[in-house]
């Protein structure tokens, strides 16, 4: 399958002053439409393994409602005038038109995956209700100290992006899960998802810093995000397979053997393998793009065919 390249339009409101100079400056990374066909994915994709597929598809139940949570916080400060550069608008644009393609792609696997059973729309409708409730939950905590909901919705954004960059170089990296890929289509959706994340790792984060700076506020801020995301996305996620396989009859010690050895081994797993990446957000300083991934991504933008960019 080819990837169609689409180019990311402009906010014209915030860019009528600079149309100009904005139509000649383009985003850093493309926007491809992928159209993924998911009837012949088999039920266990994934090296035929219940709970290896599972774990995956527990994954694939939050991205449609929590890719929509990214972009709509993104939306919901873009046209402060702080971010009219016109190449940060671009980064935006093209920021909000890959995660709306990831959600659609997600939203058809996970219509493919109800199919054979699994209540995965149930799931994402779950995911919506997590999420509305961290985030009304910590205004509460937060309102007496000055935060709003949109400086909370963005830093949750910038950490949940900083933990899918580091998931996604992971499956770039870690031969041991690529090799258990073995449904081509399902390969090519994870991989192609792993490219763009790092291609955009760094659009929110740049937001963030630019309307809220490096100061000390900024960055409790955002480090208590990435500290109560994780714990709600390893709750959740976790609750999902959990549901997944106990509805399908698969909840046994073999299962639950390979989600451990390929999510939390010492060696191999997909988890542990984050940690260091994970936890450098926690620096002082710290930007994503400390993690150089460029080589990494011509590498794999030549392996799936993506020739622009
Ligand atoms: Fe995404
Ligand atoms: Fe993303």
């Amino acid at each position: 399958m080819n990837a169609t390249v689409t180019s990311p339009t402009v906010n014209t409101q915030v860019a009528s002053n600079n149309s100009i100079k904005a139509n000649a400056i383009k985003a850093s990374f493309p926007v491809r439409r992928m159209d993924f066909e998911f009837n012949q994915v088999p039920e266990y994709w994934m090296n035929g393994s219940a709970g290896l597929t599972h774990f995956m598809t527990a994954l694939s139940a939050l991205f449609p409602d929590g890719e929509k949570f990214f972009v709509d916080s993104t939306r919901a400060v873009r046209n402060d005038p702080k971010l009219a550069d016109p190449y940060m608008q671009k980064e935006i644009s093209a920021f909000i038109g890959q995660e709306a393609m990831h959600s659609k792609e997600h939203v058809g696997f996970n219509q493919s995956a109800n199919f054979y059973g699994h209540d995965v729309k149930g799931l994402e409708k779950k995911t919506n209700t997590v999420i509305q409730t961290f985030r009304k939950g910590f205004l509460k905590v937060a309102k007496p100290f000055g935060i709003t909901q949109e400086m909370i919705d963005l830093t949750a954004t910038t950490a949940l992006e900083h933990f899918t960059a580091t998931i996604a170089s992971q499956l770039l990296r870690n031969e041991e899960i690529q090799i258990k890929m073995t449904d081509e289509t399902m390969y090519r959706l994870w991989m192609w998802h792993a490219v763009e994340e790092n291609e955009h790792k760094a659009v929110v984060y740049d937001v963030f810093e630019t309307l809220y700076g490096r100061g000390p506020k900024a960055y409790v801020l955002r480090n208590t995000a990435l500290v109560v995301a994780m714990a709600a996305l390893f709750c959740t996620q976790s609750y999902f397979v959990y549901s997944l396989l106990k509805n399908d009859n698969k909840l046994n010690a073999k299962e639950l053997g390979s989600i451990f050895k390929y999510g939390y081994s010492l060696k191999h797993g997909i988890i542990t393998g984050m940690i260091p990446e994970l936890v450098d957000y926690f620096r002082p300083g710290f930007h994503p793009n400390d993690h150089d991934t460029n080589a990494l991504l011509a590498r794999w933008k030549e392996k799936l065919g993506f020739n622009t960019h």
